[in-house]
């Protein structure tokens, strides 16, 4: 059996001061049942205040990128030791975000999953299509070949989670319908069973992409769906557990 995982991706945003947030959400996880790991991924610099406020609690916290080495002449990068150093658990790796504005590639992506593995973090696989390839009737050819490409050899017997994010449902208010996601997340779960077999059905799969509180109950449900990733919706504490209530 999968265990449901309800991520929260804060991206750029948050000071110090929204560290309240983390508070509230870990005490608002208090009161609701135990049925999802929980975790936030706030901006690289609130991850060490936000490890010690989650401390003791169901909340874990990540980072959202780390680079592929473990030291060097990386100028302003973070490797997945000094994120594990402060009290993460997991790192998300390919956001179509850094695909997009870092270039990075499905390569670049594996050997980040690989620097997780190799830290005793678990990483978040990102993938997803953008509109052009979903208009094109590509989504599917391109969804498998990230999956193929970004997930390292060294997966095999690692806890590692996969996030589908379709492009044109981030922070758009546009949300996949559960028939589009269904069919995303059951191919998703079919090449997993094939290259890892045995361990597909332990790894969650996310979905990604404007899910709210109004819209987090169908989708959760919706078949191979073991969780979200949420960006917009995790900036506020009720809005988050909301939609962890929802799983
Ligand atoms: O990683 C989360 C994400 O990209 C979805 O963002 O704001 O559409 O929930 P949002």
């Amino acid at each position: 059996m999968v265990r449901p995982l309800i991520a929260g991706n804060w991206k750029m945003n948050g000071l110090s001061g929204d560290s309240d947030t983390i508070s509230q959400i870990a005490r608002g996880l208090e009161g609701l049942d135990n049925v999802a790991d929980c975790l936030i991924c706030p901006p690289a610099t609130l991850i060490s205040k936000a490890a010690d406020t989650a401390s003791g609690t169901r909340l874990t916290v990540g980072a959202q990128d780390c680079h592929a080495n473990v030291s060097g002449a990386h100028t302003g990068d973070v490797s997945a030791e000094m994120i594990a150093d402060i009290g993460a658990s997991h790192v998300i790796v390919g956001h179509s975000e850094r695909r997009a504005d870092h270039g990075e590639s499905n390569e670049v992506i594996a050997a980040k999953a690989e620097a997780a593995f190799r830290a005793g973090l678990v990483p978040i696989i990102c993938i997803g299509e953008t509109l052009d390839e979903r208009e094109a009737g590509q989504t599917i050819e391109v969804v498998s070949s990230q999956l193929a490409g970004s997930i390292p050899a060294g997966a095999f017997g690692k806890a590692f989670v996969v996030a589908y994010e379709p492009v044109w449902a981030i922070g758009t208010g546009k949300v996949a319908s559960v028939d589009q996601v269904e069919e995303v997340h059951d191919k998703i779960r079919e090449i997993l069973g094939e290259r890892f077999p045995g361990q597909a059905d332990e790894t969650p799969i996310l979905y990604g992409g404007s899910m709210k509180p109004g819209n987090a109950a169908e989708l959760l449900a919706a078949s191979n769906v073991d969780g979200g990733l949420i960006g917009g919706a995790s900036l506020k504490a009720d809005d988050f557990l909301a939609i962890y209530g929802a799983c």
